[in-house]
């Protein structure tokens, strides 16, 4: 947990932000034909109208160091001068190597070192905090933090509970110390592993190894309890967004845009009204890209960032939740 300034040390910023999407876009037209779904019924309870689909020779990593490269282009940061690479994912190329080292060696960043986080839909959250505590600290210099995920290959395309919901993307931003006033301010998260099996991927790990029994039972495909989801996700994404806020010593009124996890319409809307916040500061693009997990809110900021409506000096609120469950929130002041 930090308070205004990062406790370790140096306050570091985001200085440069990236994203991409595959080019393949899948509409909700396309899946009524696929599943016992309608354009009206994913439009009205979900908000979301197309999502973007990786080609089968695309790989998570192949995202992820797409969106880096773009964004260390827009910060002027060569890749041998990255001294870290975090990946936010739950849908890694494999097991292991870890997707960050993948990820070092598609764009050349040698002299980094790489790992993986993985905290579902919070995951870009959470990476950011992680990195900008080595930033603070001293450890490295810059550090690039990437959500990425090809959700495709996890959903049940025979599920139309799950399969209208997600898209693939990635997002990366470049974290330096700057010695602005503020950059990265303040934090608040939490998690609730009691919870954990609401939203899971049940098989393909060490409590279920693929079997054959596995996959005729498509247990390697994402399982969620949509409603209950749903509940949880308003509470603690709320809970936490004002948390951060009050550590920042800032109130609401002080946040000029909120960039919330984009999972469903009906919850960011829900979002927007416990908090009292009018619907201007909120950024939404689910509508073009589903739910993302980790990439959402790194896909948005990147996309606030280049509409030149971002000033320096605003503050911004992101707010995620995901499986574990795991959520929270984040302050940040925009330094570029
Ligand atoms: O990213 C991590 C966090 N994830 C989330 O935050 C997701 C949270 N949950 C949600 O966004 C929503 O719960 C969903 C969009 C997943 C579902 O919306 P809902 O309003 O909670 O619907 P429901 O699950 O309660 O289902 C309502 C009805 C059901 O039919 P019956 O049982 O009432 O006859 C479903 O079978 O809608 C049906 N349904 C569909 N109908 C047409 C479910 N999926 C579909 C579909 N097309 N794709």
């Amino acid at each position: 947990m930090t308070t205004k300034k990062a406790q370790l040390g140096r306050t570091v910023s985001i200085v440069g932000t990236g994203s991409y999407a595959p080019d393949r876009i899948l509409t909700n037209a396309e899946l009524e034909k696929m599943v016992d779904t309608s354009d009206e019924w994913i439009v009205t309870r979900t908000g979301i109208r197309e999502r973007h689909i990786a080609a089968a020779e695309q790989a998570t990593s192949d995202l992820a160091a797409e969106a880096a490269r773009r964004a260390l282009a827009d910060a002027g940061v060569k890749a041998e001068d990255v001294g870290l690479i975090v990946v936010a994912t739950i849908t890694p190329d494999m097991g292991f190597p870890s997707t960050g080292c993948l990820v070092q060696t598609l764009i050349g960043a040698e002299n980094a070192f790489c790992f993986d986080l993985e905290a579902a839909c919070s995951g870009f959250i959470f990476a950011l905090e992680t990195a900008k505590n080595y930033v603070a600290s001293g450890t490295v210099e810059t550090a690039l933090v990437i959500g990425a995920e090809k959700m495709s290959a996890f959903v049940d395309w025979k599920d139309r509970n799950t399969c209208v919901l997600f898209g693939d993307a990635a997002g990366a931003a470049v974290l330096q110390a700057r010695n602005a006033p503020h950059g990265l301010m303040a934090s608040a998260f939490g998690s609730d592993g009691s919870l954990g099996e609401l939203l899971m991927l049940p098989a393909g790990g060490s409590r279920r190894p693929a079997s054959e029994q596995t996959v005729k039972d498509r247990l390697h495909y994402l399982k969620m309890a949509g409603r209950e989801v749903f509940k949880h996700a308003v509470n603690n994404m709320v809970k936490s967004s004002k948390e951060a806020i009050r550590r920042a010593g800032l109130t609401a009124h002080d946040i000029d845009w909120i960039i919330p996890h984009q999972a469903n319409l009906r919850i960011i809307d829900a979002i927007a009204d416990r908090l009292s916040e009018p619907r201007e500061k909120l950024v939404i693009n689910l509508d073009r890209y589903g739910n993302t997990s980790a990439a959402t809110i790194t896909v948005a900021l990147d996309e606030l960032a280049r509409s030149g409506k971002l000033k320096k000096g605003h503050r911004i609120l992101l707010t995620a939740f995901g499986g574990g469950f795991t959520w929270g929130a984040s302050v940040v002041e925009w330094d570029k």
